[in-house]
Order: structure tokens, then C-alpha cells, then sequence
């Protein structure tokens, strides 16, 4: 099943609970948090206190992907939090059994992270722990980039390997995806998309999906131009 990830990374940070709510009335079914922490990625954004906060704003499971140096030393503490699936990067871990061992003995879902320098095949090994598989589809660190294209080929490469070793890992993609690039997507085999500007971005807030209590919006099927919104009319 295709499921769309609303990324927080580009919400107002100020209203987080009402920009979660309005996705999850637009019918997102997992919110993504982008965790950054200056060091593996040239950008700081939020930890744990922050995913405490928002899971009492939502039931929606909060997908967090660690964009950090060293983190295991922080996955317990978004377990506490109430994170349900945690990420970690493949570049960022020296030891990524144990990571991933670590994810999972808190009984949340455990996926790893390849950068867009990084080879699929380099997974192979571990792919039979994962439950996903998120593909960077630009270099972490900051929502508004465009789509590197070779990404489709690592996500059909993906999608092979999957059938080839028998598994049954879900294919996430995160940079890049909106209307322009979502089919191609989808077709190269990706599942779970992760999207933060199409969805909150400057001049794309569609007052359904992303700001929830605008009166100009009508639950009026297929009339709403914003990307992923097939509910709302602008009018
Ligand atoms: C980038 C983040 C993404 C980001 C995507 O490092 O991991 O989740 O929010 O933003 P868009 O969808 O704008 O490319
Ligand atoms: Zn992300």
C-alpha cells in the first residue's frame, strides 16, 4: 500500500499539534520527524521532547529519522518519547546490527537510511532485520531540494533485492517527492513517501491538508490543485 509522510520538517514548528492534526484529517497515515543534529548533517532541529509532545497530539504512528552522529545513544530516549519507527543512517552507525538490534528490542520499527552516495548493495547482509529501507533521494539535511533521478534506479535495485531474498521490507523515499516525481516513484517500487515542501511548503499550504482550519476550504472531491489533496476545493 502507497502511504503518504507528511515531513514536519517543513511545518510551522510553531503549531506543530494543528499542522498534525490538518495532515491527518487530509489523511496521511504516519507522521515523519526529522531529527538533526548539526554534526551529520549541517542542520539542527529536534529531539525528544519534541516527539513526547507530539505524540500526545496524535495516534498516527511518528516515523523518526535520525539524521545524527552516535545514535544509539538516543534511541532509547525516543522510545521513551513514544516514537514507533526509528531510522538510523547507514553512514552515521559504526556498528549497524547493533543499531538496528537496538531499535527493535524497544519493539519499534527498525529501518535504515542510505544517503544518495551510498550503494544499495552495501545492504544486503542486513536487509533480512530491517522493516524498511529509506532511500535519500537528496542530500539530508534540509527539506526543498530537488529529486536526484539516479534514486529511481536504487529503489527498483531495492525492490529486486527484495524478491530475490524472499523479503518483505517496505521502501521508503524522502527529498524531492511532489507532483513532478511521485509517479515515477511509485513505479520504480517505492511505498512510503515522505514529503515535507509538497505538503507544507511556501505557496503550496493548502488549507485542508496543511493548515486545517481555513473557512475558504470545502471537502469537495477533486476539485482541490494541491498535490496529494483530493479532497479540498480553494475556493
Ligand atoms: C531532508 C529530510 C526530509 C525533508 C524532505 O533531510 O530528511 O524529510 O523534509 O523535504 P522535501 O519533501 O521538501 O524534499
Ligand atoms: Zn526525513
Amino acid at each position: 500500500m502507497v502511504e503518504l509522510l507528511p515531513s514536519i520538517l517543513s511545518a510551522d514548528f510553531a503549531r506543530l499539534a494543528e499542522d498534525v492534526a490538518a495532515v491527518e484529517r487530509g489523511g496521511a497515515t504516519v507522521v515523519h520527524v526529522d531529527v538533526m543534529d548539526g554534526h551529520f548533517v549541517p542542520n539542527i532541529t529536534i529531539g525528544p521532547p519534541v516527539v513526547k509532545s507530539l505524540r500526545k497530539a496524535t495516534k498516527l504512528p511518528l516515523d523518526c529519522h535520525l539524521m545524527i552522529e552516535n545514535p544509539d545513544q538516543y534511541v532509547p530516549a525516543f522510545a521513551d518519547a513514544g516514537a514507533d519507527w526509528v531510522s538510523v543512517h547507514y553512514e552515521a552507525c559504526r556498528h549497524l546490527h547493533r543499531s538496528l538490534e537496538l531499535i527493535k528490542s524497544r519493539s519499534m520499527k527498525a529501518g535504515v537510511v542510505i544517503n544518495p552516495a551510498t550503494r544499495v548493495d552495501l545492504l544486503t547482509d542486513i536487509l533480512p532485520m530491517v522493516d524498511f529501507v529509506l532511500v535519500m533521494s537528496v542530500n539530508p539535511g534540509f527539506g526543498g531540494q530537488k529529486f536526484i533521478e539516479f534514486s529511481l534506479d536504487k529503489i527498483r535495485h531495492l525492490a529486486e533485492l527484495r524478491q530475490k531474498l524472499g523479503l518483505a521490507f517496505r521502501i521508503e523515499v524522502d527529498g524531492g517527492v511532489a507532483h513532478e516525481t511521485v509517479a515515477r516513484i511509485v513505479q520504480a517500487g517505492a511505498e512510503l513517501l515522505v514529503a515535507g515542501s509538497a505538503v507544507f511548503g511556501a505557496g503550496r499550504r493548502c488549507p485542508r491538508i496543511a493548515g486545517g482550519s481555513a473557512p475558504r476550504c470545502q471537502p469537495r472531491s477533486g476539485s482541490c490543485k494541491q498535490d496529494f489533496c483530493k479532497q479540498g476545493s480553494l475556493e
